[in-house]
Formats: C-alpha cells, sequence, structure tokens
C-alpha cells in the first residue's frame, strides 16, 4: 500500500479531517480534505465536526484552528513548522501601543498571547476591510509592516505597523528588478504578488492579494503567463489546475516545507504532536479572531 493509500485508510478509520495551507506541497495538497489561505482555513476550522484535525501548516494557523475548536484535538506533522514573523510582535508591544487609545489588528500571522492582547485579527485577505471597520482615523497592525501599509492604502485609514519594519523572508526576496525583468521577458503577462512584498514590489503588480485571492485572479486571468511573487508552493498549486504560471523569483518558506506525507502520517497514527493553547488565553485569543468574523459580516 502507498504512503497516500495508508492516509485515506487511517484518516477514514479515524473519522479524522486533514487541512492543508496553499504552501504544503502538492503531495500534501492532493490528500487534504480542504485547502486554503488563512482566512479560509480559519473559516473551515469553525465547520469542521471531525473530532481529529491533522493541519499542515505553520503554528499560528494551527494555534488559531485549536483555539476554535477547543473540543477537538488538532495534530500536526512536524511541532517545528513555526513562522518566523511570528514571533516579532510580542504581547508587551501590543500592550504598549494600545496606551495611546487605538485598536491594534493583530494579523493571524502572530502567537496566540498577541492574539489576546489585541482588539482584532486580520489576514491577508481582509487586512484593508478589519482596518475600515475598526479604525475611525488610525489604528495599529503588525507584525508585517508591509501588509500594514497594503491595508492603509486600500482603507483610507491611517495604520501604524508595530513593529515598525516587521517582514516575511520569503516575500522580503522579491525586488523590483525582478518586476521589471519579468514584464521585458514575456509579452503577455500579469504579474500578481502578495501583500506581504515590498510596496515598492507591490506598486508595480497588476493584483495584489491572499493566496487563494491569487489562485482566483489567475482561475480568471486572460495573460499568456502569470509571474507570481510568493512562496513557491502557491505557484506549483496553480500550475497544476494547467495555468502558466512562473515564479518572480524562486523563494521558499522552509518552515512550510518541514511537513511531509510521512509526518501527516504519523501525525494521524500517533496523535501525538497535539497542539493546546491555555484556555485563558485561548478564550481572549479566540474573541479577537471571533471580531474579525464579525467585521467580516
Ligand atoms: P495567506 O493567508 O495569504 O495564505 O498567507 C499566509 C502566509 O503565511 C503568507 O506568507
Ligand atoms: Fe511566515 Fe513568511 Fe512562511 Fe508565511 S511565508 S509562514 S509569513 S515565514
Amino acid at each position: 500500500m502507498s504512503l497516500r493509500e495508508k492516509i485515506e485508510k487511517l484518516k477514514e478509520e479515524k473519522g479524522a479531517v486533514i487541512l492543508a495551507h496553499n504552501y504544503q506541497t502538492l503531495d500534501i495538497q492532493e490528500i487534504a480534505d480542504f485547502k486554503g489561505d488563512s482566512l479560509e482555513l480559519a473559516i473551515k476550522a469553525t465547520k469542521v465536526d471531525a473530532n481529529l484535525i491533522v493541519f499542515c501548516g505553520v503554528d499560528f494557523m494551527a494555534e488559531s484552528v485549536a483555539i476554535l475548536n477547543p473540543d477537538k484535538k488538532v495534530v500536526v506533522p512536524c511541532k517545528q513548522a513555526r513562522c518566523p514573523m511570528a514571533a516579532q510582535l510580542t504581547p508587551e508591544m501590543v500592550r504598549e501601543a494600545k496606551k495611546s487609545g487605538y485598536p491594534f489588528i493583530a494579523y493571524v500571522n502572530t502567537h496566540a498571547s498577541v492574539k489576546a492582547e489585541a482588539d482584532v485579527c486580520c489576514t491577508s485577505a481582509n487586512a484593508p476591510d478589519v482596518a475600515k471597520g475598526v479604525a475611525k482615523e488610525k489604528c495599529f497592525m503588525g507584525p508585517d509592516a508591509n501588509l500594514a501599509a497594503f491595508a492603509s492604502k486600500k482603507a483610507r485609514v491611517d495604520v501604524i505597523p508595530v513593529p515598525k519594519h516587521g517582514y516575511c523572508y520569503v516575500h522580503k526576496a522579491f525586488q523590483v528588478e525582478d518586476v521589471i525583468a519579468a514584464r521585458e521577458k514575456y509579452k503577455d503577462v500579469e504579474v500578481i504578488v502578495h501583500p506581504e512584498c515590498d510596496v515598492e514590489v507591490q506598486n508595480l503588480a497588476d493584483f495584489v492579494g491572499s493566496t487563494s485571492q491569487m489562485l482566483k485572479y489567475a482561475e480568471k486571468s486572460d495573460a499568456k503567463t502569470l509571474v507570481v511573487g510568493t512562496e513557491i508552493g502557491l505557484i506549483e498549486r496553480i500550475r497544476a489546475e494547467g495555468i502558466n504560471a512562473v515564479p518572480l523569483r524562486r523563494s521558499v518558506c522552509i518552515e512550510m516545507k518541514l511537513n511531509t506525507l510521512e509526518g501527516v502520517y504519523k501525525a494521524l497514527l500517533e496523535e501525538k504532536n497535539v497542539v493546546k493553547v491555555d484556555e485563558t488565553i485561548a478564550s481572549r485569543a479566540r474573541r479577537a479572531i471571533e471580531k474579525m468574523f464579525k467585521v467580516m459580516e
């Protein structure tokens, strides 16, 4: 029996569900019951009725699923799959910023203890809407400064980044020169990028959006070539749909790639890598995530 068949069989026997982020390798995406961006995965997490959830992504995403499902068991293929950007914002930094009286929007790429201090959460798919929804004139957002700038421009409110220069190393890799070179190389081309890319790169793109928003854009685009500025997993996913997508530059999230099919099988079999969030923190973090869902209504 192949590893894939073993996973399918075990999943069936245990009545488990596998959720995977768009950056996971294609073999993991293929065995997932549901795949999506951070927002879609968080929404899906509120609708899952299985008691065992195998989450394939990074720590903050699995934590959000656990926070939203306190009575379910959430396991991960690899405990070391942690988003390094999440560590750039601490609960103390949120508390300090909030002394000014303005609301704090925590990007979901944060630890539960940070979400617990924030007024509301956002993802790359809804950051402008959340900023517009909670800020009269000004708000804070962190840790990604490029997402804060994107939200500020789109929502037309003052979004102050905390920390000042928080970033994702995977998206920092994309350069203005890459966009210029891509437009020279391909004739009928569209450039789509993630809002974690530098503002100068965003400004040269045809579309800026979350991973799933980019996928949807790609599915509708008539361009001969789509040049995509985000982690390589999404480009593989777009290509798997028969769309001619090329990377703006090959950039890999090492942490996302720590998950393997073998790891998924072991997680299902042993149920050892359980994601647990202390309920005193979880209840406050849940409030911030649920407020995000409310703002979107
Ligand atoms: P999305 O929510 O757009 O999938 O992004 C998650 C992420 O980690 C981007 O680097
Ligand atoms: Fe974190 Fe960047 Fe990896 Fe996304 S791509 S999980 S923000 S390090």
